[in-house]
């Protein structure tokens, strides 16, 4: 069986989901079921035996190791993090503790159980790394997309805590010969996407008639991947990435913000269109993020030369079929948004009226 932390968020219950639709191997979801955590996402494995849930959080050691012990995964795929750099800015403390010290914990292990196994089962063994591409920090217009050999630069307390974590693993390969893979992933987008992110923070403000919120000009840009592609990306390294390794994932899909917001509202008006006028009407610029990252760009040729993979999805079919996701889905949505969302919304646009806004 594989190993996964962190299955029950947003990109690890659509790995989890692909996975076993594609496979018959065993999947133990260990998560802790923060905020981000929702096994609603996984409802439809709710009577399939080979997913094997289990509560628990990266930081405790111990409970890791014993259930390696007891389950023997052949890998770890390592999704488990605070993932959103607005939270990591109102409150760095939780990035730290899960995804530096977290990711320590879990180094220590699995190395320790990797360290017991018999040689074949040692040889065979990988820890699959989940990353970022904002540790590489952030492009002007006209700089070359991020490959494996740039800098890190990490300019926000999540980016910094994911870029920790992929040293420390960097670190376990280099030192102990542990059997590391690594991606670094651009921006993520699709079903089960937590609605404090840009895509279903749109979508589901649209139709709730509420403000779409821009930071700054809007002219930020981003290099969007439809999930499932980053899943099958995921899935090649793991069989065939080279130890130590660090490959770049990215949907060769740059685009501002405004545009992608554009987008969406023309989605929505066609498909669900208003009593009167355009979701774009919504459209409200805010004080921007502080610190916030102008430009991300994925090189992620060496993954295509390497592995074969390629993104399936443009964003143009993409982003088609999340909206209609979400569509489908409004229950799903109804029930993240009940609970600490509220509060979580107060916290971040609070102060971010539009008088405060740089450009509009
Ligand atoms: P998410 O916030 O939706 O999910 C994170 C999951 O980890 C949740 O299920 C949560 O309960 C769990 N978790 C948090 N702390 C934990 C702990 N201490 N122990 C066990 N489980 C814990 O995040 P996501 O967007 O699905 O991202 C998953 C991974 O992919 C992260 O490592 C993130 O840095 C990386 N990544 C995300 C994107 C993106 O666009 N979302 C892009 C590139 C890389
Ligand atoms: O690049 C990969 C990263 O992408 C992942 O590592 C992170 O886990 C993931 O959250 C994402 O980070 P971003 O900060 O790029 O994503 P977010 O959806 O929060 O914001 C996307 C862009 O939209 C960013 O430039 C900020 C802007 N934005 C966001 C929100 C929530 C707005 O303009 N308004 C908003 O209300």
């Amino acid at each position: 069986m594989i190993f996964v932390t962190g299955g029950a968020g947003f990109i690890g219950s659509n790995f989890v989901l692909d996975w076993l639709a594609g496979s018959d191997e065993p999947v133990l979801n260990f998560d802790k079921l923060t905020y981000a955590g929702n096994l609603n996402n996984l409802a439809s494995l709710k009577d399939d035996a080979r997913h094997v849930f289990v509560r628990g959080d990266i930081c405790d050691g111990e409970q890791v190791l014993a259930l390696l012990r007891e389950h023997r995964p052949r890998a770890i795929v390592h999704f488990a993090a605070e993932s959103h750099v607005d939270r990591s800015i109102h409150g760095p403390a939780e990035f730290i503790n899960t995804n530096i010290n977290g990711t320590f914990a879990l180094l220590e292990a699995a190395r320790a159980y990797w360290t017991a196994l018999p040689d074949a089962e040692k040889e065979a063994f990988r820890f699959l790394h989940v990353s970022t591409d904002e540790v590489y920090g952030t492009l002007g217009a006209t700089d070359p997309a991020f490959t494996e050999t740039t800098a890190f630069a990490p300019n926000s307390p999540y980016s910094a805590s994911k870029a920790a974590s992929d040293h420390l693993v960097r670190s376990y390969h280099h030192t102990y010969g542990f059997p590391t893979l690594t991606t670094n992933c651009s921006n993520n987008y699709g079903p089960y996407h937590f609605p404090e992110k840009l895509i279903p923070l749109i979508i589901a403000n649209a139709q709730a008639g509420k403000p779409l919120p821009i930071y700054g000009d809007g002219q930020q840009i981003r290099d969007w991947l439809y999930v499932s592609d980053h899943c099958a990306a995921i899935r090649r390294v793991l069989a065939d990435g080279r130890l130590g390794e660090t490959y770049n994932v990215g949907g060769w899909n740059e685009m501002a913000n405004l545009d992608v917001v554009h987008t969406l509202c023309d989605i929505l008006d066609s498909l669900k269109p208003k009593a009167t006028g355009s979701y774009r009407d919504q459209i409200t610029y805010v004080k921007d993020r502080p610190g916030h990252d102008r430009r991300y760009a994925i090189d992620a040729r060496k993954l295509e030369r390497e592995l074969g993979w390629k993104p399936a999805e443009t964003f143009e079919t993409g982003i088609r079929k999340t909206v209609q996701w979400y569509l489908d889905n409004a229950a799903w949505v109804a029930d993240v948004q009940s609970g600490a969302y509220a509060k979580w919304v107060e916290t971040n646009y609070f102060n971010r009226d539009s008088s405060q806004a740089e450009a509009s």
